[in-house]
């Protein structure tokens, strides 16, 4: 074995205000994979994480529950931590960044960076809610695309044309939790002045980014640098900066401080000193994240550490985004899936045989099909893998469950898995978790070929010994088999440890063969899957996405100011066809509608409803349009009219006008 290395890894901080999903465990297993991997080869690694528990939408949520925010993150600590526990995650500290360590701690980085001079204060004007009296974030905010003019956008980006913008750019703004409309008003701001750190960032990317990313770094890096806005007024759940009176630091600035903080809550507990990983030359640091914040974790955080005087992270490894049945994750559809729903149904060694099954190194996204899931874990996991267990264990109960010696050939199939310990202990150490498994999946194969080809069920009687040798090989393989997928399965290696009576499996383990050794009674490992409980999670998500709507709808106070009748009658609502419908290029939310309303009255409009119709389900129907509405120029052409809909957050169902009603396009609605 190599030297002993001391290790420290990080997974993203989950926001403390919502639950864990099937999207979250890409990257929580993979790194659970990764961390016990390390462990078993006896390193001195360590796994840190905690809830990320500052910021405004989880004031807001706490306020909307009549709770303090911090009910709301204690509350959310217990649900994360019993889902990551129940799904075998292994953190050695699983800690908070509302925490009087991280406290300290980011005080201590901030004046780092204000003694240095990198900090400037700077007025900037942002939009406020009188009524709500806070400043807003981007999200806090909706209004008109200054682009394209869709309604119903968030104040960072359009979600129909991409465009992206600033709060105060958005027509007919509001705020979201009052409506009302904002104002804007000044105030200072303290910002990082992250250009500073350019060359410095330069060559950090160089020798600590995989290629995929620094590709992505040096594009960011090839110009000046945006100093970076680390302040947010009161009221804001966080830190207060000191020296700055209403003035928190905003909540990206504490979370990845976070990562120390929570080695030094386990280190005070342990007898150990945080410094020895975070500010000592032979600890290694590795952070996992999803590709959504690397700008986070490879620019500001590098920066950060490296002007406190702390160590820069050895290596980033960026993730893909998790997929279902090929799509992205969607309430309504049922496979935005939480773990817990997940674990109501199935157990957590699937779902972590799975996902070890389709990771590789790289920023692809990961799809999870469930036609897919059932045939690996049925046909792989327990067909090819489990059954070499069950039968020789089974077997060998006939002959006083004691392995015997090992034959020429059964040394030989022994000999060939052991003979792959290091090119496995690669792949893991790559984090190409597939390529782990395939080789897994080819030793189970060889080992099943060895059963068929000796066929010992049928001299069991006639030749005791020669089926004792068969099974000494085959139980010896499966032992070997476990060690290697120890790292994704620690609870069934944890039983099979427990059958075959030969103490905890380490990667060494391998090495060692076992003759003459007595096992015990076989114990079943695990069942199939029932492809009806995989139906029955998306079916128990969709439910849960209803009722969440309808708690929407009953509690939203969102209904507007009331209009007078005169208001009222300025809108021209009428009967429309819809004559053509086809996709708009370059557009991926909207249809380009072409309607007719009555005599030679033919008119385009622009509608964001490609997700829920394809032009076929639309074409020949008859919709409800505003047939007076002002046209407006949009990114791809002008839009004289439009739709009626009803729309939630993730749905939206145009009103149709039944085939058979007898409206006829043009006709007036009232
Ligand atoms: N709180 C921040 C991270 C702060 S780290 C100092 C955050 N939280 S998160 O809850 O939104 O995401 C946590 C991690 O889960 C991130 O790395 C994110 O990329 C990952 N994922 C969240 N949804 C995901 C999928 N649907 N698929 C794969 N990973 C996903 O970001
Ligand atoms: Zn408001």
């Amino acid at each position: 074995m190599n030297k002993k290395r001391k290790i420290l890894v990080t997974s993203a901080l989950p926001y403390a205000n919502g639950d864990i999903h099937l999207g979250h465990l890409v990257e929580y297993l993979q790194t659970d994979f990764w961390v016990r991997f390390q462990k078993m080869r006896g390193h001195d690694c360590h796994y840190m994480c905690a809830d990320d528990t500052h910021g405004t939408p989880i004031m807001i949520s706490a306020r909307d529950r009549g709770i303090t925010p911090e009910a709301l993150i204690a509350e959310c600590h217990d649900r994360h931590f019993n889902d990551f526990k129940n799904f075998k995650i292994e953190f050695d500290n699983y800690y908070t960044t509302n925490s009087p360590e991280n406290r300290e701690l980011s005080s201590e980085i901030f004046l780092a960076m204000k003694e240095k001079g990198h900090i400037e204060e700077r007025t900037i004007s942002q939009l406020y809610c009188a009524h709500d009296r806070m400043f807003l974030p981007d999200r806090f905010v909706t209004g008109v695309c200054p682009s394209c003019g869709a309604e119903g956008q968030y104040g960072d980006s359009c979600d129909v044309c991409s465009a992206t913008y600033s709060p105060s750019d958005l027509k007919d703004a509001a705020c979201v939790i009052c409506g009302k409309k904002p104002e804007l008003k000044e105030s200072v701001h303290l910002f990082f002045k992250l250009n500073n750190f350019r060359d410095f960032l330069k060559g950090w990317v160089r020798d600590h980014a995989s290629r995929e990313t620094a590709n992505k770094l040096e594009e960011w890096l090839s110009e000046d640098l945006r100093d970076w806005d680390i302040s947010r007024d009161a009221p804001y759940f966080g830190f207060e900066i000191p020296g700055y009176k209403d003035k928190f630091f905003y909540v990206w600035v504490d979370a990845p401080i976070g990562y120390i903080s929570a080695t030094k809550n386990w280190c005070d507990k342990n007898g150990r000193d945080y410094k020895e990983f975070w500010k000592a030359d032979d600890a290694e640091l590795y952070h996992f994240i999803g590709k959504d914040i690397v700008y986070f974790h490879t620019l500001f955080w590098p920066a950060m550490l490296h002007n406190a005087g702390y160590k820069t992270p050895d290596s980033v490894f960026v993730h893909g985004f998790l997929t279902v049945n090929g799509e992205k994750m969607s309430k309504s559809k049922g496979t935005f899936i939480k773990a817990r729903t997940y674990l109501d149904h199935l157990s957590p060694a699937y779902l972590r045989y799975y996902y070890a099954c389709k990771l590789n190194a790289t920023i692809d996204d990961v799809d999870l099909s469930f036609d897919d899931f059932v045939t690996r874990v049925n046909s792989e996991l327990i067909g090819k893998i489990t059954n070499i267990a069950s039968r020789s264990i089974q077997m060998l109960k006939k002959l006083e469950l004691k392995t015997g010696v090992l034959s020429d050939d059964g040394k030989e199939l022994v000999q060939k898995a052991q003979e792959r310990s290091e090119s496995i202990a690669r792949h893991y150490e790559d984090r190409n978790f597939s390529k782990a498994i395939k080789e897994v999946r080819e030793l189970a194969e060889d080992a099943n070929r060895y059963i068929d080809h000796h066929e010992p069920w049928k001299h069991v009687a006639s030749d005791p010994e020669k089926v004792r040798s068969i099974l000494t090989a085959l139980i010896n393989v499966f032992r070997i088999i476990t060690v290697y997928l120890k790292p994704v399965l620690p609870a069934y290696a944890a039983d099979v440890e427990e059958l075959l009576n030969s103490g905890v499996l380490t990667w060494n383990s391998v090495n060692e063969v076992l003759e003459n050794h007595v096992v015990k009674p076989y114990k079943h490992l695990l069942n199939r899957i029932e492809k009806e409980s995989c139906d029955a999670i998306i079916e128990s998500e969709v439910k849960a996405a209803a009722s969440a709507n309808n708690a929407n709808k009953t509690s939203a106070p969102s209904i507007a100011d009331t209009i007078s009748f005169d208001d009222f009658a300025k809108v021209d609502l009428r009967v429309a066809e819809v004559i053509n419908a086809e996709d708009v290029e370059g557009a991926d939310k909207l249809l380009k509608l072409t309607i007719w309303l009555g005599g030679d009255d033919r008119r385009t409009i622009f509608a964001g409803i490609k997700k829920y119709y394809s032009p076929e389900q639309i074409k020949g129907r008859l919709i409800a349009v505003v047939a007076n509405l002002a046209p407006r120029k949009m990114k791809f052409g002008l839009s004289e009219g439009m739709l009626l809909a009803a729309s939630a957050e993730d749905k939206s169902t145009v009103l149709l006008l039944a085939p058979d009603s007898g409206a006829k396009p043009g006709q007036k609605i009232s």
